[in-house]
């Protein structure tokens, strides 16, 4: 045990190793410990490299005594024949001592050795090991294929980062990382020739957070770091996007202002409105910051916008160009919301007879119902129904009845002939439908005020019309005479009217022509009675009146008398009462006349009547003036001086 620590004490002194690094081109300090043992003196220095024989440097020293005892040290330095002769220095005075060896390069790298003797104790060796340090070269950043600084990208977010940092040069050889915003994130690197050490950084999917990034190549060696750094730049998509501004429900006809406000998107996006999948014109304002985006859209809505959507994409324009199409619906390059719109508008409405009925075959005594069909936000309050203009009230014991949007009507008779609308209204208004014209088919019934007294002489013909209303008109008639009750032929039938001609030849044939119609609903009940018998003169008219008398004209109405079974003519003859002459005398089928150019200020008698083939009526006498005019030319008021 004893013996081993002395051994290694000995070995401590005797062979110390030192190492020494050193950039390459400055001065390498080599040191060894010349301090003699005390009592004792250096006698000589001697280095050698690389267990050569043959020192690369000496130096002697020699004590000499004088007379004041003084020491005097007399030295003598010696070069080898390296390369490296004239860039050694020894620097003996310095503790420790140093082989100063100036402008190393890659050949001096080595081991050294320094032995020292003394004029007593034993030799001391001491080894240095060298290490020639060169700095990596060049650090450079590999993009593609391209050497890149400062900034790179834009990348679009979710891409995939892979950047090459090549090393050059550099011993011993560096370690080269990478790191993210001064995280270490990659530190396995590779040689891939003598001197190039690459590390490669591969980020398979840039985040949002990676915008702007610092990414830093460090090369590492003996004496410290060096770096090439590169800033991330990234597109980013929008992150969100939302739709503000009339909350209530819109009314038809007013206008609004919707507010779309975007945010988180880089470049910034461009904002579309769509409604209807139509493009909706709007107005973009950018946040100062240009982070939010602001799109304002002013909508007048219509009814038949009433739950449509309304969406508000914002798109990064550069993503969606980069992805080919602007109109791409891609997730990543945009983001967009929906607003259902709620639309007030007042009611249309749309007439229809109920669907299980054919209209051209409803019959009296049906049961009909119509069906408003309404469109309206809110629902109606009320509904409002029309025949023929005339509001419809409900009456169930007259089988009408009202339910909700349906009108029905039990039991139809022809007078439910006719148009029918039905009206909605809401809060907003109120909408009128269609018109829908309902034809309730019933059998002939005779048309009232037609002629039914025909006056004709025997062997005399009259023709006699049987008029009926029917739907659909009548397509048939059966004749017959009251006396004889045997059918009567020879009838000629047109747009549902028969005529025939009638000649009385006896006395017998005077009585009643009875007309019964049919069409497809059945025989007329009640059938058609017209008078034959022999005519007589016409009754006088009645009711006549003068009217608008003016300074030369005047007016006559009369209502008809009866005409005595035949076709009656009125006579109009007109006398000056002063001088009884006859102004006037005309006949015409209407009893009324207008005369004009007459004289002013004159009295007229005038005498009405009505004639016919069996002859005239008695006269209907009335009296009349023009206007006097008070500077009327004296020639022409003669009656009147
Ligand atoms: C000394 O040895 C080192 C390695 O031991 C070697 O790299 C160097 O080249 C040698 N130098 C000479 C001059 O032989
Ligand atoms: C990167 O290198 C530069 C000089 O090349 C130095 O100033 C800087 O401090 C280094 N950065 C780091 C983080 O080492
Ligand atoms: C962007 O919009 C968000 C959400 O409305 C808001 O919190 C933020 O303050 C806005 N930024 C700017 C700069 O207006
Ligand atoms: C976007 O695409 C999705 C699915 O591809 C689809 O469901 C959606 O309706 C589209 N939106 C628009 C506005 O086209
Ligand atoms: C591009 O579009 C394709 C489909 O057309 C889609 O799968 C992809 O995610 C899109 N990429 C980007 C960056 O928008
Ligand atoms: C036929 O009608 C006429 C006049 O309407 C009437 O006077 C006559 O009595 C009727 N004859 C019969 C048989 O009904
Ligand atoms: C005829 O005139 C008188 C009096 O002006 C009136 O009372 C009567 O109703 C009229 N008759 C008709 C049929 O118009
Ligand atoms: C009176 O005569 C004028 C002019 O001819 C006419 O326009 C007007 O209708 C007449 N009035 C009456 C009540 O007949
Ligand atoms: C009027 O004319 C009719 C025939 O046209 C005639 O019979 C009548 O006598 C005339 N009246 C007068 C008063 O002349």
């Amino acid at each position: 045990m004893i013996v081993n620590i002395q051994c290694a004490i000995f070995l401590f002194i005797a062979v110390k190793l030192e190492k020494v690094s050193v950039l390459s081109g400055r001065t390498a300090e080599l040191p060894c410990d010349i301090t003699p043992p005390t009592l004792d003196s250096l006698y000589l220095v001697l280095w050698y490299k690389n267990n050569s024989d043959f020192p690369i440097y000496n130096y002697r020293q020699q004590e000499i005594q004088r007379d004041n005892q003084m020491l005097l040290l007399q030295q003598q330095q010696q070069h080898g024949q390296e390369s490296s002769a004239g860039r050694i220095h020894f620097q003996f005075d310095s503790h420790p001592a140093l082989l100063l060896l100036s402008n190393v390069g890659d050949p001096d790298e080595g081991d050294y050795r320094c032995r020292v003797d003394f004029g007593r104790s034993p030799t001391r060796n001491v080894l240095v090991q060298l290490t020639v340090v060169v700095p990596p070269q060049k650090i450079r950043i590999i993009e593609d294929n391209r050497q890149v600084s400062s900034v790179i990208g834009p990348y679009d977010e979710g891409d995939q980062l892979s950047l090459n940092c090549i090393v050059t040069g550099g011993r011993p050889r560096p370690e080269v990382s990478w790191w993210l915003n001064d995280k270490l994130v990659d530190h396995t690197y590779m040689a891939t020739s003598e001197n190039v050490v690459q590390n490669i950084l591969v980020i398979p999917q840039l985040e949002r957070h990676h915008l702007h990034a610092i990414l830093r190549c460090q090369a590492s060696n003996y004496f410290g770091v060096h770096n090439n750094t590169v800033q991330l730049d990234l597109n980013l998509r929008p992150l969100w996007v939302l739709i503000n501004g009339a909350e209530k429900p819109l009314s038809v006809g007013k206008s609004y202002t919707f507010e779309c406000i975007t945010g988180g998107s880089r470049p910034s996006v461009n904002v579309r409105w769509y409604l209807h999948s139509i493009q909706q014109p709007s107005k973009e304002r950018i946040t100062m910051d240009g982070s939010n985006t602001t799109s304002t859209l002013k909508l007048m809505p219509t009814a038949k916008d009433h739950d449509a959507e309304l969406i508000c994409l914002a798109i990064n324009p550069v993503l969606a160009v980069r992805n080919g199409s602007i109109e791409n619906n891609g997730t990543i390059s945009s983001v967009e919301t929906r607003r259902k719109l709620i639309v007030h508008f007042a009611p249309t409405a749309e007439l229809e007879l109920g669907r299980n009925l054919k209209p051209d075959s409803i019959a009296e005594g049906n049961d009909v119902y119509f069906d408003c069909r309404i469109r309206s936000n809110p629902p109606p309050l009320r509904f409002l129904w029309t025949h023929e203009g005339q509001t419809i009230r409900e009456n169930a014991a007259a089988g009408v009845i009202i339910v909700e949007q349906s009108l029905v009507i039990r039991r139809v008779s022809r007078s439910h002939s006719g148009r029918y609308s039905c009206t909605a209204v809401n809060t907003e208004g109120s909408g009128v439908s269609n018109t829908v014209q309902l034809r309730v088919m019933f059998q002939p019934v005779c048309r009232p005020g037609q002629k039914i007294l025909y006056g004709v002489a025997k062997h005399e013909t009259v023709v006699v019309q049987c008029q009926t209303d029917a739907i659909p008109p009548a397509h048939s008639h059966r004749w017959a005479f009251n006396t004889s009750l045997s059918d009567v032929e020879g009838a000629a039938e047109a747009d549902g009217t028969s005529v025939i001609s009638f000649s009385p030849q006896s006395d017998r044939d005077y009585g009643s022509l009875i007309c019964w119609a049919r069409n497809v609903i059945g025989e007329q009940r009640e059938p058609c009675v017209y008078r034959i018998f022999l005519g007589v003169r016409p009754d006088p008219p009645s009711n006549c009146s003068v009217l608008n008398q003016t300074a030369e004209a005047v007016e006559v109405w009369c209502r008809p008398g009866f005409d005595g079974g035949h076709p009656q003519l009125f006579q109009f003859e007109i006398f000056d009462t002063q001088s009884a002459v006859l102004l006037y005398n005309k006949s015409g089928r209407y009893p009324h006349l207008r005369v004009g150019n007459l004289e002013s200020g004159i009295k007229l008698f005038i005498q009405v009547s009505a004639f016919n083939q069996r002859g005239r009526s008695p006269l209907v006498p009335l009296e009349a003036y023009t206007i006097k005019i008070a500077d009327k030319q004296t020639g022409k008021n003669k009656h009147f001086p």
